[in-house]
């Protein structure tokens, strides 16, 4: 079996970076681009404004969106397919810090120490299957899914389950890179004429499509080297 990325050590001080990095730690270079800092972050403040009562992100890695969803929720509900990501969030939660072994070049690294922020709320997580969710989830006032899709073997079976899950009047919120790849999804399973189209088609008849923006983040792999990417974010309304 070939071996799940996210369960490493590397993806996991890589995810810790992105998620909770400052600014200086995760690129160091004035001129580059800083306007791809704090997505997970950034991302959620597109659910409208108000408290609620139930939030669920899906795929959380871990966790950053969780936390900062929780600020405006009672309760939320992070999952994940990668026990060690999903291990990673709940243990910055309780620490309020994690070190993240940040890859420089080669073989050297520096141990760099990454913070919670401040004034969060609870958030809970569990290890879970996006295509097979426990039927028990309940539904949600929030769903937030990033760059989630084209991680799955099967996404339509994901969009599929996302009426049950969101409750009527409730939001979702979906990003994604459009990276489809055949080591996570098999061609058939790409969306023929592009990702918006095929969202539209899924989701049109449950959910209101409220908006939909272009959202840039960065992923440092090394000191010099970094994943620049633009996310399509789409924001829908469940009728
Ligand atoms: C590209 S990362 C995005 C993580 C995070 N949402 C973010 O925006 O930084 C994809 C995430 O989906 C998770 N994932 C992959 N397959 C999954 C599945 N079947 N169910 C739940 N999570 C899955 C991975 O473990 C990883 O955390």
């Amino acid at each position: 079996m070939t071996e799940n990325i996210y369960e490493t050590e590397k993806l996991v001080s890589e995810y810790l970076l992105f998620h909770y990095g400052t600014a200086e730690q995760v690129l160091g270079w004035e001129e580059g681009p800083v306007s791809a800092l704090g997505f997970p972050e950034r991302i959620v403040k597109r659910f409208s404004e108000g408290r609620v009562a139930r939030a669920l992100d899906l795929g959380c890695a871990v966790g950053r969106s969780s936390w900062e969803m929780s600020r405006d929720a009672d309760e939320v509900l992070g999952i994940d397919f990668s026990q060690a990501f999903v291990d990673a969030a709940e243990e910055i939660g309780r620490a309020g810090k994690a070190t993240a072994r940040r890859l420089e070049e080669a073989a050297l690294a520096t141990e760099v120490e990454v913070s919670l922020p401040e004034g969060v709320g609870e958030a809970v997580f569990e290890q879970g299957d996006a295509m097979n969710l426990r039927d028990d989830l309940g539904d949600f006032d929030r769903v937030l899914a990033a760059n989630l899709l084209c991680r799955l073997g099967d996404p339509g079976k994901l969009l599929e389950r996302l009426p049950d899950l969101v409750k009527s009047g409730g939001e979702l919120v979906l990003t994604t890179p459009c990276t489809w790849l055949e080591e996570f999804t098999p061609p058939e399973n790409w969306p023929e004429a592009g990702t918006l189209e095929w969202l539209k088609g899924e989701l049109g008849g449950d959910f209101e499509l409220l908006e939909q923006h272009d959202e840039p983040f960065l992923i440092r792999e090394t000191a010099r080297k970094f994943q620049w990417t633009v996310a399509l974010l789409t924001k829908w309304r469940r009728r």
